[in-house]
Formats: C-alpha cells, structure tokens, sequence
C-alpha cells in the first residue's frame, strides 16, 4: 500500500514541527525516516497513523484519503488498517504472551480462529513455545518480538515502528534488523521505521529520509544517502565525512597512501590511532580539520604523510 503524504504542517503553539512535508511511500517497502532527536520523525509518524493532526496538508494510503485539512476529513487511527510498534514494546504486564497477541486481534474485530492465527503469529517471530509466560519472564529481545507478533497478527498492509529497536542492548539490536526486515519483507508489509541510527538506517533501508529540523534534507536509497549526499547535513549525519574545506569533503575510505593517477596529495600529521579490530581508525589533522582514515596497521602520532584522493571521490557540497 503505497503511502502519499501531500504538503504536511504541523505546529504546536508557536513552534512549527513538521514544515511542509511531502513523501511518497511506496506499497511493499521498508522506508525510514532518519534525523536527531526533537526533529520531528515521531510527529510524522503519529499523523500516518492518525494519533495527532495536522495543520494542513493531505493524507493518502493508495487511493484512500485519510486525512485532508481542506475537506475537513479525518480517518480515525483504528479505521487506518494499520499496526504502530512502540520503544517502550507496550505489552500488558498482565495478560501472557498469547493474550497480549490476541488482543489487537480481538480489538480489531478479528475474531475467527483466534488461537490459530496467534500461533502462526508467535511462530514467526519463534515465541511459539513461550506463549504462556508473561512478560515479565522474557528477555528484552523476546518481549520485542511479542510486539512484533501483535503487529502482523493483524495481517496489516502497513507497519509503523518508531525506534522499535533502540531499547535493546548493541548486540541484540544488530541481530533483530535482519529478523525484523524479513519479518515485514515476507509478508509484502509496507513499513515505515523511524531512527536516529544512521547504521541502523542503512542496513535496514530501501529508501531513507534524512530529516533535520522538521523537513527533509534527501530522500534516496542508502548507497545513493552516503555516496551522494545532498546537503552537509546529510554528508555530517550519515557516515564519517572529512572535509577539505567548507564545500569538499571524501569518505575515509577513499584515501590511498600510494599516489594516484588522477589524485590529489594531502599533507596529513597523526593525532592517534584507535584499534577496531579488523582496522585501525587513525585520527588525522588536516590544518585544522579532524579527518579519519582507515589503516591496516597502527601508525604512530606524530607522523607526517600525504594521503591521495581520486578526484571523483571528492563530493562537492
Ligand atoms: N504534544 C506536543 N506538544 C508540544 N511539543 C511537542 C509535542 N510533541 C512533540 N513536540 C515537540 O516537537 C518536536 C519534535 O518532536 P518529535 O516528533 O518527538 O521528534 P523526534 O521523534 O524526531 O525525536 C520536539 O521539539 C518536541 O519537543
Ligand atoms: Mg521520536
């Protein structure tokens, strides 16, 4: 289910949250809206579902209005047909696993075969045999993944997550990007995620949406976000960026230290080197700029050596 946003405002009192917003979503992918925080992506995210108006603008799932300032129309949220996942998982301590799955469906209106379609849910998400615990006596991944089940158990068209992935520990959370993509993938799932990490982001995204103080800066697939970045904001936010002055910059790992046909030499001194395990990460100064560069062995502070780029590594800003 494709989704169109159409110039969409939104203020709270004097401060303006989201300026004139438009995006297209399109139907079956996993989109992500990418920005600090306070810069407006849960905002965004609460008015596709129908939790907070807007000021002005339109609303489209396909060819469904589901909100038009001008027409005066407003789709309430548990009309939308869609499933929102929360950081905080927001399961009932009270209710096992099975039950805090089979209320969204019984809330929905979904009552046929009921334990049915909880079991298929919670197999996807392999909870299948822990359905009778509470919450309380599952690890944080495993409560991530009840919210996840109560999510498709719906059989939505679309899934809307803001920071699903942010309360679980480094580890954890790289292993459920995998998991959480197939899960949506698999079923033709159009899914909307908001982060503020960039990696997270990248590894997750088919398109991506760079937001920065209520807009957005570039709307792009991944490699397109980091090889092409639009704005300075984008080429800072997105990946590590060194800057040759205030319009030029290069990513670490285009610097040679063997001269290069169509490169240009810079004269770089050490400030230290930080082990990473497969690289060193070399802290560089350049004049004054901060660079990084990636370097197989430990070089020590206080060198002096000129790095090359290709000049087609240079992005002009
Ligand atoms: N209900 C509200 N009332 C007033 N200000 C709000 C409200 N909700 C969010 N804001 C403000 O809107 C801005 C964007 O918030 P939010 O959408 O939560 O950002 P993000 O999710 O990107 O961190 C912030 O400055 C926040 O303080
Ligand atoms: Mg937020």
């Amino acid at each position: 289910m494709e989704i169109s946003l159409r110039h969409i405002i939104k203020t709270y009192g004097e401060k303006t949250v989201i300026t004139d917003i438009s995006l297209t979503v399109a139907g079956g992918s996993f989109t992500t809206l990418l920005g600090p925080s306070g810069c407006g992506k849960t905002t965004l995210l609460r008015m596709i579902a129908g939790l907070e108006t807007p000021d002005s603008g339109e609303i489209y799932f396909g060819e469904h209005c589901m909100f038009s300032a001008a027409a005066r129309r407003c789709v309430p949220p548990e009309k939308r047909g869609l499933a929102f996942v929360f950081q905080d998982f927001s399961l009932w301590p009270h209710m096992t696993v099975f039950e805090n799955v089979a209320f969204g469906l019984r809330a929905s209106g979904h009552t046929p075969n009921i334990s049915r379609q909880v079991h298929d849910a919670l197999r996807a998400v392999r909870l299948d045999t822990l359905s009778n615990r509470y919450p309380h006596q599952l690890s944080g991944g495993q409560q991530q993944r009840v919210a996840f089940a109560r999510a498709i158990v719906i059989k939505p068209e679309c899934i809307l997550f803001d920071e699903p992935l942010s309360a679980l520990d480094a580890l954890l959370r790289a292993e459920m990007r995998l998991e959480l993509r197939e899960l949506v993938s698999t079923r033709g799932i159009t899914a909307v995620f908001v982060t503020h990490d960039q990696a997270e982001a990248m590894s997750m995204s088919d398109k991506i949406a760079v937001f920065s103080g209520g807009h957005i800066e570039q709307y792009d697939p991944p490699e397109e976000i980091y090889n092409h970045p639009a704005t300075s904001f984008v080429a800072r936010f997105v990946g590590s960026s060194n800057w040759i002055d205030d319009h030029h910059m290069f990513r670490p790992e285009k610097a040679c230290i063997q001269p290069l046909p169509a490169g240009q030499a810079f004269s770089v001194r050490v400030v230290s080197s930080l082990f990473l395990g497969r690289v060193y990460q070399i802290h560089l100064k350049y004049g004054n700029a901060d660079w990084t560069y990636l370097s197989p062995v430990k070089i020590p502070a206080g060198t002096d050596f000129p790095i090359y780029i290709d000049k087609h590594d240079v992005i002009s800003l």
